[in-house]
């Protein structure tokens, strides 16, 4: 009996092990896998390369990873998915955090501004020379074309331009940027639903406030709710 006792106590452990293995391994293999689209790592003497030593990152197949401070999950600042025979290019979430990308010498058509949607750090685009920057060259400080490739350099905050009417975040809310051409409009405080015309506090705060990690997400999530994201032109 006490055996069979001391085996049902092991199991709850060995859940928690098996379940943290597995967390672990999915956070790994989803972590991963723009990083393995292509074969091969990213060099030396590239642009992301070279991005990546000067920022103090780590090479990861074909990324440039970092974490800020230690409690947070490495992310990545740089991507290079050059020279991959890639023909299309429709989803690099994985990489919205990513200050470079670099997608020269692919032969690619178009590639969808929508890709580069909440892309806010994104400083930095190499791209074959017949492509566009995301969001039009109104959205970047600089363009450049040279050896074939199209160099989209310093993002603009498309809140601040002067000169354009288009942007009208309604009464009561902010406007922020939310990646190359976007811009997205969120409530002030104590503003929340449609157009931000309720007035009141979020009662989830002042009720989870205290509790940490989870209250962020509660709090994210609230705010996803509450904002719009809208496209100028
Ligand atoms: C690239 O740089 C890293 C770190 O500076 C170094 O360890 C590695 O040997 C270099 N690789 C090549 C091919 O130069
Ligand atoms: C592109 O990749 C091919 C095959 O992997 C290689 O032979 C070639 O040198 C690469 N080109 C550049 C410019 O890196
Ligand atoms: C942006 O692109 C348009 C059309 O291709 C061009 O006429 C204009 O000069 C460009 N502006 C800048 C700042 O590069
Ligand atoms: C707006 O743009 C101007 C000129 O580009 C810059 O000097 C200013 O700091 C910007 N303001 C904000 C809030 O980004």
């Amino acid at each position: 009996m006490k055996m069979k006792a001391g085996g049902y106590q092991l199991k709850p452990a060995l859940l928690i092990l098996i379940l943290n293995l597995c967390f672990y391994a999915s956070y790994q293999l989803t972590e991963l896998q723009i990083c393995k689209l292509c074969t091969g790592t990213v060099l030396n003497n590239t642009e992301v390369g070279q991005f990546c030593s000067s920022s103090a990152g780590r090479i990861e197949g074909r990324c440039c990873l970092r974490n800020d401070n230690t409690s947070d999950p490495e992310h990545i600042i740089g991507l290079d998915l050059s020279n991959c025979s890639l023909t299309h290019v429709d989803d690099l979430q994985e990489a919205s955090t990513a200050v470079m990308i670099d997608l020269s010498l692919n032969s690619i058509v178009n590639i969808s501004d929508l890709v580069f949607q909440g892309f806010i750090e994104l400083h930095y685009v190499i791209l074959p020379a017949d492509i566009v920057c995301p969001g039009g060259n109104t959205s970047w400080e600089k363009e450049d074309v040279k050896k074939g490739n199209r160099f989209c350099e310093g993002q603009k905050n498309m809140c601040n331009q002067t000169g354009q009417l288009s942007i009208n975040c309604p009464e009561n809310s902010l406007c922020g940027p939310y990646g190359p051409g976007f811009f997205e409009c969120s409530c002030a405080d104590n503003y929340r639903g449609y157009k931000c015309l309720r007035e009141g506090e979020f009662p989830f705060l002042q009720v989870f406030g205290p509790l940490g990690a989870s209250t962020v997400v509660i709090s994210v999530l609230l705010w996803v709710t509450q904002r719009r994201k809208v496209k100028p032109l």
